[in-house]
């Protein structure tokens, strides 16, 4: 099993550590027995997870001594809202659940977002973990303390930073992915290549096939160096005041297209659509050379994620859910531009007369 310590605020009490491994059930609730006690354990799963991995979780924590429930809701981003919220603490205070309870977020990245966010108001917080069972989560969004639900105009509107005590992140569970959610994370790991690390960039230019991409040590090599990145730039900034938000490259259009589509596009749809039209405007704006444009559209092809907006979604709706991003500063809504491929920088303003060609350029 890998071991990465994010460090933050200086202070240990703040740092945790993101175990990474290949069947480590047993392993991950010996340690959390061991370095996570707690009068109560309450795994919180969504209604797919939990028929797939709940049992199973449940009873090796139970194998290990721990007191343990477990809470379901329904799965899916439209659950991912308020209601929820009262409904699990609700749940959770029927459990006997007080602050010397732990809880466990096993699921996705809407498990992760929204059990990370009980975590940090119930009774004015209490502890959690975060075992991601997507790719997606596994790579960026179970690590780094953001948490969030959705309001009904847009995505992550009320949210907090909140770290978890301990990421653990099995790739087992990425068997049990469809096509679709495995590629939602192929979005996320193609944005580190694209922000971070040009030689990350060819690997997976070089090994994008279904039959190679699914390589079990290519896999731990990727989840791995993707924690790496994502913790380096946590470490640094936190609470998003500059660097963090080179993470957010692809998500300023991607959240207003997967919003607007009222989540019938995927996260990972939007972020790849979000991804392309970034590299665009960079080259558009005489920062990015075609070449590297033409290379990134290649590859979120080659991942077989969609490289056009569809028809359906009108510019100006795109463009209105543009203006409400949490990002924006007043009027201005920030764009994460390229130089080149490993080299991102944050826009200070990009105009609508520069967003909207980009948009119909990609139907
Ligand atoms: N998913 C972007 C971040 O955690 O900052």
């Amino acid at each position: 099993m890998r071991s990465i310590k994010v460090n933050l605020d200086k202070k240990s009490l703040s740092s945790y550590e993101i175990c990474i491994g290949n069947s480590i059930l047993d392993r991950m609730a010996l340690l959390i027995a061991k370095n996570h006690k707690a009068g109560h354990h309450i795994v919180i799963t969504d209604s797919n997870v939990g028929k797939l991995h709940g049992s199973k979780l449940l009873a090796a924590l139970k194998d290990v001594g721990l007191n343990v429930d477990l809470i379901e809701f329904p799965a899916g981003e439209p659950a991912k809202n308020i209601h929820t919220v009262v409904d699990v603490a609700g749940r959770l205070l029927d459990l006997g659940a007080d602050r010397n309870s732990l809880l466990i977020a096993l699921g996705g990245g809407v498990v992760g977002d929204l059990v990370g966010f009980i975590a940090s108001i119930f009774m004015r917080s209490i502890p959690y973990i975060q075992i991601p069972t997507t790719l997606l989560a596994q790579v960026d969004s179970s690590i780094g303390g953001k948490t969030a639900i959705d309001l009904p105009c847009g995505k992550n509107l009320l949210g907090t930073f909140y770290q978890p005590q301990a990421v653990f992140t099995d790739l087992s569970y990425l068997s049990s992915l469809t096509e679709e959610e495995f590629n939602n994370g192929l979005a996320e790991i193609i944005k580190y290549g694209i922000i971070d690390d040009a030689k990350m960039f060819r690997l997976l230019e070089d090994n994008m096939e279904p039959e190679k991409i699914k390589d079990p040590v290519l896999l731990l090599k990727l989840v791995e160096l993707c924690c790496r990145i994502k913790k380096s730039i946590v470490e640094i900034d936190e609470k998003e005041q500059g660097l963090r938000r080179i993470l957010n490259y692809g998500h300023t259009l991607g959240h207003a297209l997967e919003a607007q589509s009222a989540f019938a596009l995927s996260h990972g749809e939007a972020v790849a659509l979000g991804m392309i039209a970034a590299a665009r405007i960079s080259e558009n704006s005489g920062y990015l050379e075609s070449g590297s444009r033409e290379r990134i559209e290649r590859l979120i092809r080659k991942a077989g994620l969609p490289c056009r907006i569809p028809e359906y979604l009108a510019t100006g709706g795109i463009i209105s859910r543009l203006k409400m991003d949490k990002k924006k500063d007043g009027d201005i809504i920030h764009f994460i531009l390229l130089k080149k491929i490993g080299m991102p920088f944050v826009n200070g303003g990009i105009d609508e007369k520069i967003i909207t060609p980009v948009i119909e350029g990609m139907r």
